[in-house]
This record gives structure tokens, sequence and C-alpha cells, in this order.
């Protein structure tokens, strides 16, 4: 069931994705070579702690941390660790959820450590536009399949593959609602989107197949040949207008 959020709980919305938002550019500021991924995970916990908010992937489904950071070829729900050190020429993933007077924030972003190859600059670029592309696509009287096919054409005439197994999402009091938000498909298919609803589109990309593997820890999510991936997000809301960014540091 999709829910139709009112402008009293859209406001609760963007004031938790602000949160996000915030603690999402933080990490960004803050990634450095050398670093390990619990110490930037730990400065997004005390970020959000200090926000009066939840890091709400903390503990969900037994997730052990409060961000998702996930390196190189690794493509979500990499699990920080002090033993994952953060080196020069990486790109390093960061998801951040966050509960804040009973709503949820997502947003993810991958950034670059100092100078990467041409080859992840290009992938990070194809796949931000591609969330762009499905964001122009977001707007009341069209169908979730219109985001859907602008997201897959967008990077596979780039030459990049899109992960099937996961998708985007509906979000509200829950992480997760419906509609699912997948990055392939067909324009034209799919519920409709109205205003008032919410939800997160996020093309994760991969640069040489569609498929992933799940690791060991039974969590983190990489490119099935080892190959590099990208990942951005954000939450919008559907509006009488265009769509609206709820996961922007300030509004
Ligand atoms: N932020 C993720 C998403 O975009 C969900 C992470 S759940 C976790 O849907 F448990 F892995 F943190
Ligand atoms: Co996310
Ligand atoms: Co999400």
């Amino acid at each position: 069931m999709i829910k139709i959020k009112s402008s009293a709980e859209l406001q609760k919305m963007l004031r938790s994705n602000e949160i996000a938002a915030q603690a999402l550019a933080l990490a960004g500021r803050s990634i450095k070579a050398g670093m390990s991924t619990w110490e930037l995970d730990k400065i997004i916990h005390d970020f959000i702690v200090s926000k009066g908010a939840v890091p709400s992937s903390l503990g969900y489904c037994g997730f052990p941390n409060s961000a998702c950071i996930s390196v190189n070829e690794e493509l979500i729900h990499g699990i920080p660790s002090k033993k994952k050190i953060i080196k020069e020429g990486d790109i390093v993933t960061v998801d951040v959820t966050t509960l804040f007077d009973g709503f949820q924030g997502d947003n993810a972003r991958t950034f670059k450590v100092g100078t990467v190859s041409p080859n992840a600059e290009r992938l990070m670029k194809i796949t931000e536009e591609a969330l762009w592309k499905g964001i122009e696509q977001a707007v009341a009287g069209n169908r979730v399949g219109d985001i859907s096919a602008a997201v897959q054409q967008h990077v596979e005439s780039n030459g990049y593959h899109v992960v099937r197994q996961y998708v985007g999402h509906g979000i509200g009091t829950e992480m997760h609602e419906d509609p699912e938000v997948p990055n392939f498909g067909k324009a034209g298919r799919g519920p409709r989107l109205v205003p008032g609803m919410t939800i997160c589109i996020e093309p994760m990309v991969n640069e040489t197949t569609p498929d992933v593997k799940v690791l060991s820890d039974k969590w983190t999510v990489v490119e099935a040949n080892g190959n590099l991936s990208a990942h951005f997000e954000h939450c919008i809301a559907i509006t009488n207008d265009k769509p609206m960014i709820l996961t922007l540091e300030s509004h």
C-alpha cells in the first residue's frame, strides 16, 4: 500500500531528510585516505545523534552500524570496520538513514578520495546523472516505470549496468515502503505517481555486469566481476509541480 503524506507529514519528512543530507555532506568533507570506514561511521553516528535523530540503519535487520560504507567494487551495505582503511584513489559510497520525529530520511553518494581513475570518475558521473534523469520523471501523472526507464536508459547508453536485485523504494514512517522504484523497466508501466508520495530514487550501477554477489558477512553487496560500482540516492516528494528534493542540507 502506498501511503500519501499530508503537508504536516511532509514537513517532518523534510526535517529528517535534512539531517540525513547534512550527515552525508559531513561524511564527504571528512573522508580522507588513511581513515578507517569505522571512523567515518562514528563521525556520521555522532552527528545524527547530536541532532536528536536516530541512525535508523543501526540494528535494521541486524545491520551493525549507523551508515553503510562501500568501497570500490562494493556497491551497497558495506559494514564499517576498523580494518577497512580508505586509500587515495578509492571511491567510497556512503548511505545514511535517519529517523527524526517519527519519519525516515535516506540518501547516498559515491565520493572520490583524492584523484581517482578516469574510469571511476566517469562511472560516478553517469550514475549521478542517471539519478537526476530519474528525478526529472518523478512528476504527478507519470508512472514509476517512467523513472525506471529514464535511469536505465542513461546508464546503459553509456555502457554501464543497472543492478536488478536491489531497488529504490517508498519511504515514510518506515525506511522501506511501497512502491518499489527499480532502476530498470518500461516507461508507462507501474504505479501512478501522485502528490504526497515520498520515494527514494537510487541508481545502483556496475561497471561490467548487472550481477552482484553478497559477501560472507551476509551484508556487503559487490560487483560480481570485482569491478567498480557507484550509488547515488535522493529522497523526493511528488508535488503538483516539480519534484521536491527532501535530502537537501537546508530548505
Ligand atoms: N539506506 C538503504 C537504502 O537506501 C538501506 C540500508 S538498510 C541497512 O534503502 F540495514 F543496510 F542499513
Ligand atoms: Co539509502
Ligand atoms: Co534507500
